[in-house]
Parts: C-alpha cells; sequence; structure tokens
C-alpha cells in the first residue's frame, strides 16, 4: 500500500459519488452509502497512524462518507475515535458536511460505573468524551451500544434523546438490542419525536440471527434501517483462512477473532462458499458482501479493512449481478449459522 507522505495535502477524489449507491435508512429521509467504515480494529494505538489514515481517506475517496467509532475501540479505549479525529482535524475538515460519523456509549471502558452501562450519566458522559476524541461539536448518529437490562429502556433512550435535543447528535441509533427491546425503544423515541434511525446489528452468512429472531421484520414494521457489522464475520469469509492464518491477520493478533474457530468444518463450509463465489466469477468477499445487501431491510454493510486494497476489492462486491434463487440456497446449504463462532 503506497502511503502519502505525512505533510502531502489531500484532497478528496472528485469522482468519489460515482462508486456506491446509496440506500435510505428506514422510513427516515437519510441516504447512506451501500458500505460504511468501521474502526473497530487497527485504528488504535497498535497501527501505524500513516496506515489508518490512507485507510480512511482512501474510503472516502471510495465514497465511503460513514465512519462508525465507538468509545470503546482501541486499545486503548477511546483511541480509534482520537485517531479519526486526528484525520478529521489535518485532512476531512472541509469535507465535515459530507460525513456521517457515529459514535456508541454504553460498552465498558473503565471501572468506574459511569464508564459503562445505560444510565443517562454514562450515556451522556461517553458523548462528551467523544466529541472531544473526535474533535467536531456534533455526531451524525449516536449509538446505545448494547441493551443494558439493569437500567429503565425509559432512561437510556432519554439520554439519546437529550443528546438531539442539544445539539450533539442528529440521529439516534440502537445496537445488539433483541427485536423487542427494539421495537419498545422505537415506540419511545418515536413518542419523544426524535425516531429511531438506525439498528446496528451482527449479520453475515454466518451468522444469521437477525432472519431467525424477527429483526429483519422489526426493522420493517418500525420504520428503522439497519446497518449489519462484521459482513465478513472478520474476514472468515474470504479465502485467506481456507489453508493457512495468514500474518498479521485477525486471526493472529486480535482476542476477538481466535485461532481455534478455524477448523475442519469451517473450512469445508467455507471452501464451498468458495467455490460458488468462483463459479460467479468473484470472490467470497464480494459474495458475502453483496449477499446481505440483498435485503431491502438492509441500509449499509459495515466493514473493517487493514488496507486499501482490500477496501478497493470489496467495494466492488455491488458490480456483480444479483444472486440466483438456486444461487441463495446454496449459501443457505453451506453457510449455516454458527459457523466460525462461540456465540
Ligand atoms: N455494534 C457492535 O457491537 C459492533 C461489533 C463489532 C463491529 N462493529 C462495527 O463493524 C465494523 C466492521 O466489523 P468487522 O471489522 O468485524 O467487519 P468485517 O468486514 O466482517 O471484517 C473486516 C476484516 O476482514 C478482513 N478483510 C476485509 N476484507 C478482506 C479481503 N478482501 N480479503 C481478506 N481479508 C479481508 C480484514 O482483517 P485483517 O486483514 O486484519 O485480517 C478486515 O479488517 C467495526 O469496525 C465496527 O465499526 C460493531
Amino acid at each position: 500500500m503506497t502511503e502519502r507522505p505525512a505533510d502531502a495535502p489531500y484532497s478528496a477524489a472528485a469522482d468519489r459519488y460515482e462508486t456506491l449507491p446509496y440506500r435510505r435508512s428506514g422510513a427516515s429521509g437519510l441516504d447512506l452509502p451501500a458500505f460504511s467504515f468501521g474502526l473497530w480494529q487497527k485504528f488504535g494505538a497498535d497501527y501505524p497512524f500513516t496506515t489508518q489514515r490512507e485507510i480512511i481517506l482512501h474510503a472516502f475517496d471510495l465514497g465511503i462518507s460513514h465512519f462508525d467509532n465507538a468509545d470503546r475501540y482501541g486499545p486503548p479505549h477511546r483511541a480509534a475515535q482520537q485517531t479519526f479525529g486526528a484525520v478529521l482535524a489535518k485532512d476531512l475538515t472541509r469535507y465535515r458536511d459530507e460525513l456521517i460519523l457515529s459514535t456508541k456509549a454504553g460498552n465498558p471502558i473503565g471501572a468506574s460505573p459511569y464508564l459503562r452501562g445505560g444510565s443517562r450519566k454514562s450515556i451522556l458522559t461517553s458523548l462528551e468524551h467523544s466529541l472531544r476524541d473526535l474533535r467536531t461539536d456534533y455526531v451524525d448518529i449516536f449509538y446505545h451500544h448494547s441493551p443494558d437490562l439493569d437500567v429503565p429502556l425509559e432512561e437510556s433512550v432519554g439520554a439519546l434523546v437529550s443528546a438531539v435535543q442539544q445539539g450533539k447528535a442528529l440521529y439516534v441509533g440502537i445496537s445488539n438490542y433483541l427485536p423487542d427491546r427494539a421495537h419498545a425503544a422505537a415506540e419511545l423515541l418515536r413518542a419523544a419525536g426524535v425516531p429511531l434511525l438506525v439498528h446496528q446489528t451482527r449479520y453475515s452468512i454466518y451468522d444469521r440471527r437477525p432472519e431467525q429472531n424477527g429483526l429483519l421484520d422489526t426493522a420493517r414494521r418500525d420504520g428503522f434501517g439497519l446497518i449489519v457489522y462484521s459482513p465478513l464475520a472478520q474476514g472468515l469469509l474470504t479465502a485467506k483462512y481456507l489453508e493457512t492464518i495468514p500474518r498479521g491477520a485477525r486471526a493472529e493478533n486480535s482476542t476477538f477473532l481466535s485461532p481455534d474457530m478455524i477448523d475442519d468444518t469451517y473450512r469445508q463450509r467455507t471452501a464451498a462458499l468458495n467455490k460458488l463465489a468462483e463459479s460467479r466469477g468473484q470472490s467470497l468477499a464480494q459474495l458475502a458482501l453483496q449477499w446481505v445487501l440483498r435485503r431491502p431491510e438492509v441500509t449499509s454493510a459495515l466493514i473493517g479493512a487493514s488496507s486499501t486494497a482490500q477496501l478497493d476489492h470489496n467495494i466492488a462486491a455491488l458490480r456483480f449481478s444479483p444472486l440466483t434463487d438456486e444461487e441463495l440456497s446454496l449459501v443457505d446449504e453451506h453457510g449455516v449459522h454458527g459457523t466460525g463462532s462461540r456465540s
């Protein structure tokens, strides 16, 4: 990957809106790029800033105007937001109006009871940290990161509403909520005049929960969009782990993807899916991304990348013809829920 010198001024690609389709998020008025970019892994203090900057700027050049963060992302916690904040200040300030920046509050980032969970204190404290880290005075989407069953839903949702009323967020979202709680949150938000824009959930050929638990139906009924994270199952839905674990890949260096998930069952199923992708003239990564985006409830596929080449490759997914019914059946046959996962 060629990296631009740190002092080279950045000017965004003139054709950046010609690459990706934009899709409407639920019943809102907001369009989001079909691919959004997340800074969960390799955007903390563990990776060179020049590489991180190159990937972020390349994503924007490709039309990916939505960048997803959380106070928890690092390591250490908050570091990924600080990375993005540094790139925003250095290169993207004049494009701020074209960016959709999101962040999330509520997952633990420290021992204090106010650095975790769904209380009003935690959520609004986290937002203050995030605005400072991101070097912006508002975020476009502010999420509650995970449900907190020990806190009244009214309190967590009320904190999201306050963020909008204070002008610190334009829209609100929830993440990892099961359908019943998502529906209840949507009702509360609607009543407060701050409709739920989006739900961020894991969804991939190897994680079928949104199909099985009814979240896709709830999204349609309640009028919120879905932003689906880990659509490549963190890289498992690529061909790279079929033979071995490549050096530097996530399965080698992340606590979230352990090498023991890459077993014979995983390899057999992935090889079959890879064969299907090859028969269509595309890669498994491209097939997996096309597959999540086939659903109208899905507004955007939230991807990660450790290089600009991965980004170029992945966003080409939408150039292929839609999957046929026969191909979708083959995906169902080999894409068994839970493959390569402990949960
Ligand atoms: N709301 C939540 O609770 C939650 C939870 C998790 C994630 N998220 C969000 O979702 C975002 C994306 O998650 P994710 O990173 O797991 O998504 P993903 O797209 O499933 O996985 C991305 C990783 O796969 C590998 N990869 C990507 N393209 C590849 C290709 N063409 N060939 C080979 N390897 C490739 C890269 O890892 P390596 O090259 O390093 O192996 C890359 O970092 C996160 O950044 C975060 O914003 C949200």
